[in-house]
């Protein structure tokens, strides 16, 4: 997908990850440009949803540089975080805590409210916009666990929207929802995308669904493999490094298609 692309906007520089007993991330070098459409693909275990709490500012790097905005992420402050919208891999929500759509939107504000200040009308009109733009304006008063998976996903990235983020980080959006809710909310996706100008980083096990509509897949696994346009990164060599065997290129409807088993990074 063609986009012009801006300054970046994340840079890792020899950036290393560890927890407790183990190396998540390893030497990670790599920029990441203003409206940049970023696939991150990697098995279970490669350090996904470890390279999003890095540009969280929630895990610091051991070793190397990140920086977000130009700013360290150890310097990251709430007005910085307030523009990256996130959607964590698993939401722990209690299906039965009273809370409607409205007000988990609603809980995008929060970051720009600051602990004292209560939502003003514009605040409002933004969560307005965010649920419209998700196609859930109508459901907004319906408690959020009386919703389907899909609608959730769309309430939890109206929550994301409503932050008014610069970044946008998906943990695997589209997982547990059924194939055809998947290509609605990658549809809605690409559109917010190209309407807002968002840097997306979307972490998915579907390279299928991805690749059509990213600019840049990133292919992780604890070390970085790929970086580059789906078209030049997606080959046999590359995909073969990563899922060892367990892969195979084929071709659907004159596209790239990969089939991937179940394997993980260890
Ligand atoms: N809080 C933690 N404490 C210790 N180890 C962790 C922690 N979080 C992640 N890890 C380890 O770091 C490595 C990378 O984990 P991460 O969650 O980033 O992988 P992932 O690519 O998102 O995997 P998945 O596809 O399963 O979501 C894994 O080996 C994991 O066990
Ligand atoms: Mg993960």
């Amino acid at each position: 997908m063609n986009s012009i692309l801006g300054k970046p906007i994340v840079r890792f520089s020899g950036a290393t990850f560890v927890y407790a007993d183990r190396v998540a991330l390893d030497k990670i070098t790599l920029d990441i440009s203003e409206g940049e459409f970023v696939g991150l693909i990697g098995p279970n275990g490669s350090g996904k949803t470890t390279f999003l709490k890095g540009i969280l500012g929630l895990i610091h790097p051991s070793e190397g540089i990140l920086q977000i905005f130009d700013c360290a992420c150890e310097q990251l402050r709430c007005h910085h975080r307030a523009r990256i919208g996130y959607l964590p891999q698993k939401e722990r929500t209690d299906p039965d805590y009273p809370i409607t759509a409205w007000e988990v939107a609603l809980m995008g504000r929060y970051g720009a409210l600051g602990l004292i200040r209560r939502p003003a009308q514009a605040d409002r009109e933004i969560v307005l916009e965010s649920l419209k733009a998700v196609d859930m304006l109508d459901r907004r008063d319906i408690p959020f666990g009386n919703l389907s998976g899909g609608q959730q996903q769309r309430v939890l990235i109206a929550r994301a929207l409503a932050q008014r983020p610069k970044i946008l980080l998906l943990d695997e959006p589209t997982s547990g929802i059924d194939a055809a809710t998947q290509h609605r909310l990658m549809d809605l996706i690409q559109q917010l995308h190209q309407t807002y100008r968002l840097t997306i980083l979307f972490v998915t096990h579907d390279i299928n669904i991805i690749s059509p509509l990213a600019n840049t897949l990133i292919f992780l696994k604890t070390r970085l493999y790929a970086k580059g346009p789906p078209e030049s990164v997606l080959c046999q060599e590359t995909l073969s490094l990563i899922y060892g065997k367990d892969v195979l290129l084929t071709q659907r409807e004159k596209m790239p298609y990969v089939i991937v088993s179940d394997t993980h990074a260890g």
